[in-house]
């Protein structure tokens, strides 16, 4: 559920999972408007539905209709994926173990000690705070054009000691960034923020949070400032509905496998 949702490509991502582990499922996309949120979501598990996914703009809205909230969604302070089970409602995040399990699994970066660079301060960069940290990084900066946004994360953040925030245009350029995360929506709309291109060295990792079939702006302007890979979020995708996929099904997909196919499918 989302609104809007078109663009969406986990229906893909789950059909392929279906038909890997041997699972009868459908999956769809349903356009859904805030103001008909909880109604959806009633009727669907009314008529039978077993899980959900929610995206934008219902992240956080959702968390009030769940009867039992995981830890990891609550730090995030926004749900993606619903599971019916027993007449309840819980409410899960599995976006940040996505992206960790695509950046420390897949791409093989181990973040322990590193420098952390992540653009935008909105709810994305507020789902993947919590999972960088746990990874033990040196430092984590957030930058964002909105200073008192970012400011506000980094002090609920305060307590790891590592988070601290920015404007754009006053990044920190005095030591290498290992890993560099764009989690603005800017990429949406086509308009380029100003993005730091002082702060990309020969070993920073670019990763886009957004996918597309043509290379975002940000993946385009970290290939061009010259870090070492730029990447974009299909392996976060992949991951995130495969965790999602664990807890409806109980059972969990070859990811690598499906991350292959998609690349032909798409
Ligand atoms: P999401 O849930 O995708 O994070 P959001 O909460 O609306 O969406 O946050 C969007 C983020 O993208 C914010 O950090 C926003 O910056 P502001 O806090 O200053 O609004 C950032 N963003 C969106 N468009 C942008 C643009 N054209 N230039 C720079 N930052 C942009």
């Amino acid at each position: 559920m989302g609104y809007p949702v078109s663009h969406s490509r986990s229906p893909v991502v789950h059909h392929l999972f279906a038909m890997q582990t041997g699972q009868n499922i459908q999956y769809e996309l349903l356009q859904v408007s805030p103001e008909k949120l909880e109604t959806a979501v009633r009727q669907f598990q009314r008529t039978g539905g077993k899980g959900l996914n929610i995206t934008v703009p219902h992240k956080s809205e959702v968390a009030k209709l769940v009867d039992h909230l995981s830890e990891r969604a609550a730090t995030a302070g926004a749900v993606n994926t619903l599971a019916f089970r027993g007449g309840e409602i819980h409410g899960d995040n599995t976006d940040g173990i996505g992206l960790l399990r695509d950046i420390v699994v897949n791409l093989g970066v181990s973040l322990e000690g590193a420098n952390i660079l992540v653009l935008g301060a909105g709810g994305a960069t507020r789902g993947i705070i919590g999972p960088l940290l746990e990874m033990q990084p040196k430092s984590l900066i957030i930058a964002n054009r909105t200073l008192g946004k970012a400011e506000a994360l980094a002090e609920h953040f305060s307590h790891s000691g590592t988070v601290s925030a920015c404007r754009f245009n006053a990044v920190p350029v005095d030591e290498v960034y290992n890993l560099i995360i764009n989690a603005t929506s800017a990429g949406l709309t086509g308009e380029a923020p100003p993005y730091p291109a002082a702060a990309i060295s020969k070993s920073t990792i670019c990763y886009d949070l957004s996918y597309g079939l043509k290379p975002t702006p940000f993946s385009i302007w970290a290939r061009e400032a010259g870090a070492a890979r730029s990447v974009m979020g299909w392996g976060m995708l992949v991951e995130q509905a495969a965790e999602s996929f664990n807890l409806w099904r109980g059972i969990r997909p070859d990811t690598a496998a499906v991350l292959k196919q998609l690349s032909v499918t798409v």
